[in-house]
């Protein structure tokens, strides 16, 4: 694999672009989901200097925290509970300028903002969801919501 991510400068489409085309190389198809999505999340928040940036997994009757990279989160999800149990449910992009705004939001942090969470899915199931927050207001948009789906939809088959 490469050992340096390089990052883009200009719009953050471009930065987009840019780690899309490194993606492969930081994948290994011989390990576990595991290591796979502790190269995605690393990557994301070396690219972007997100304030969180991770994975919840479905497992059983919830959501489990799984690879991150940020402060401390919450363990476990309920289905249809917080932005990332919504997700879930709906198994849709939940794009939330104000995290203050969405009822039932799980402030893991008082200084998460807003959020983005983006559903993966595997064999045409949810399988997980990956979750980004920002400490500032507003910062995802339809630029965000489309190249992360297209990341996923590219990363379901390292899960
Ligand atoms: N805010 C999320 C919970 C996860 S933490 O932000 C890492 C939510 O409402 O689902």
């Amino acid at each position: 694999m490469s050992e340096q991510l390089i990052i883009s400068g200009g719009e953050k489409n471009d930065k987009y672009q840019t780690l899309l085309q490194q993606l492969p190389a930081l994948m290994d198809e011989q390990v576990d989901n595991v290591a796979n999505m502790s190269n995605l999340v690393a990557a994301l928040k070396q690219t972007f200097g997100f304030f969180w940036v991770g994975f919840y997994r479905v497992q059983a009757d919830e959501l489990v925290l799984g690879p991150f990279q940020g402060p401390i989160a919450c363990t476990r999800i309920k289905k249809g509970h917080g932005v990332c149990g919504v997700s879930w449910l709906e198994e849709r992009t939940m794009v939330v300028p104000n995290v203050h705004e969405f009822p039932g939001h799980i402030a893991c942090s008082d200084q998460s903002k807003s959020e983005i969470v983006v559903p993966l899915f595997k064999a045409g199931g949810l399988v997980a969801v990956l979750d980004v927050d920002s400490d500032e207001f507003a910062t995802f948009d339809e630029v965000d919501k489309i190249q992360l789906e297209k990341i996923l939809e590219w990363f379901s088959a390292y899960y």
